[in-house]
């Protein structure tokens, strides 16, 4: 056990320390998409602009997030975004990947009534925006905020409801901005949907796990959504000539030793998490472990769902920010429910791995490892798109603001935070962005089909239930005075987006 664990930590340092282990220039592919990431709830603001209120507005303002945080105003990109467009210009940025807010078009989710007029504009231009700038839009078309007037008919808990819903809310987005849009991403990150609002209740609607099957319906209607969305495209709007895919969020999880019973763990943990939402879309079905375990209370699809999820997704998203061990508990849980369920110590870790301001381990040897695995197990047939990477790592706003001696302690990776000029050091995201870049620039040596790779994020913004204390941003906003400043791990990415790859 101890050696293994030890050499997880040597293969970690490996890639993390500095100067790197592997030398010289890591070209990237020619073709390879280096962009940023946003969502419309977390940058937008104008909550009020003509927008119906979404699942996230009725969460947020009933105290649900850090310090009373809304998404109310967030960084006013909705004011501000031609000059968030100039910014990521200045950042060589080749794509955004960015999401729509369903109830800005659709104020009451319906879309028998005619789309915002508003709404409509304010995305259009947004687009041509980019495409003047030659930035390639990869736009998301749910990313969290379901219109609360859906969430009132039952939301992601009624199943022909919510499927219509999305295919129709889809069809309008496809109709009016197929034109320039060539790379459409259904849902980002269906787990988190389905476990963090219906089970562990940290993000809206905010369900605790009132019965032991609500994660798994809801998941099980996100599934169906995504596949109507995508057969949409496909038969309606196949002359766009774009692409459809699905954004799945996992971490890897590497087996604590080589017993039989942690290797199981991890490949449990992987299966419970990632294989939920990839396996019915790339391999027919759900997990055999998920169903051993879960018996009915998984729902099951129709022989004509299988048919519509089996393949429905151009490419494979991943959205990936850490690592954890897995391990068997010593004695078997008891009771049903999803954790219960998975049945490993899910949260085990390495305790001399760095943490980010998340609190999650700093592991960049994980991101190949998962690359490696989705390679080869899923074979998606369209590659896989990094949607997401990067990490919060700045002090938490509220301590800055907090004038006592000693409120800023220096954290674990003591870098120097702040320059004396009017730019902004943030060190070590720099040092994140090398690591997870290295390692997955290692992931297509070994033959993963990644076709590219979006830092999350292009802005700070609303951290959902963490509110605006966890910074992302590769810029810097000043929520008080809607001011940017690119980040020393800004200009870092900048030069790899140019470059198109990077110094190892
Ligand atoms: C995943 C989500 O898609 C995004 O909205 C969130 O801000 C980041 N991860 C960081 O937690």
């Amino acid at each position: 056990l101890r050696g293994r664990r030890r050499s997880c930590v040597v293969r970690f340092a490996e890639e993390w320390a500095e100067p790197a282990a592997r030398t010289g220039f890591l070209a990237f592919p020619e073709s390879f998409v280096f962009g940023v990431a946003t969502s419309a709830y977390q940058i937008e603001g104008a909550a009020a602009e003509g927008r119906g209120p979404s699942i996230w507005d009725t969460f947020s303002t009933a105290g649900h997030a850090k310090d009373g945080a809304t998404g109310e105003v967030a960084c006013d990109h909705y004011h501000l975004f031609k000059e968030d467009i100039r910014l990521m210009s200045s950042l060589k940025v080749k794509a955004y990947r960015f999401s729509i807010s369903w109830s800005r078009l659709l104020p009451n989710g319906d879309a028998a009534e005619p789309p915002s007029e508003e709404g409509l504009r304010f995305y259009s231009e947004l687009l041509d925006a980019l495409l003047q700038a030659g930035i390639e839009p990869w736009v998301t078309l749910y990313h969290w905020d379901l219109p609360e007037a859906l969430h009132a008919k039952g939301g992601w808990l009624s199943k022909e409801m919510i499927v219509k819903a999305f295919g129709d809310y889809a069809r309008i987005c496809f109709h009016h901005f197929g034109d320039r849009v060539k790379y459409w991403i259904t849902l980002n990150e269906p787990w988190c949907s389905a476990v963090l609002g219906y089970n562990t209740g940290d993000h809206a609607p905010g369900y605790t796990e009132e019965t032991d099957t609500a994660c798994y319906v809801a998941g099980h209607h996100l599934l169906l959504a995504h596949a109507e969305a995508a057969q949409i495209y496909r038969e309606e709007f196949a002359q766009q000539g774009g692409e459809v895919g699905i954004s799945l969020n996992a971490d890897w999880r590497q087996a604590d030793s080589e017993r039989e019973e942690d290797l199981e763990a991890a490949r449990r943990a992987m299966e419970f998490s990632l294989g939920w939402f990839a396996e019915p879309i790339y391999l027919g079905d759900y997990p055999k472990c998920m169903r051993e375990s879960c018996g009915d209370r998984l729902p099951s699809f129709s022989a004509s769902e299988k048919k519509k999820l089996f393949q429905s997704s151009d490419f494979f998203g991943l959205n990936s920010y850490s690592g954890n061990m897995a391990k068997a508990p010593p004695r078997p849980f008891e009771g049903t429910g999803y954790w219960e369920d998975i049945g490993v110590e899910w949260w085990h870790t390495d305790h001399q791995w760095a943490r980010t301001d998340m609190d999650w381990p700093v592991v960049p040897w994980s991101l190949r490892e998962i690359l490696l695995y989705v390679q080869d197990r899923y074979k998606p047939m369209g590659g896989i798109i990094v949607t997401e990477n990067g990490c919060a790592c700045e002090p938490d706003i509220s301590a800055e603001l907090d004038e006592r001696p000693g409120a800023l302690l220096p954290r674990p990776w003591d870098g120097v935070r702040r320059a004396t000029s009017s730019d902004f050091e943030d060190p070590e995201r720099v040092r994140f962005f090398r690591a997870h870049l290295s390692a997955v620039h290692a992931a297509i040596e070994r033959k993963a089909q990644v076709k590219g790779y979006f830092a999350w994020s292009f802005l700070d913004n609303f951290e959902w239930a963490e509110g605006y204390g966890k910074r992302f941003g590769i810029v810097r906003v000043d929520f008080q005075t809607q001011e940017r400043t690119i980040k020393s791990s800004g200009h870092f990415l900048a030069r790899v987006f140019e470059a198109n790859g990077l110094e190892a």
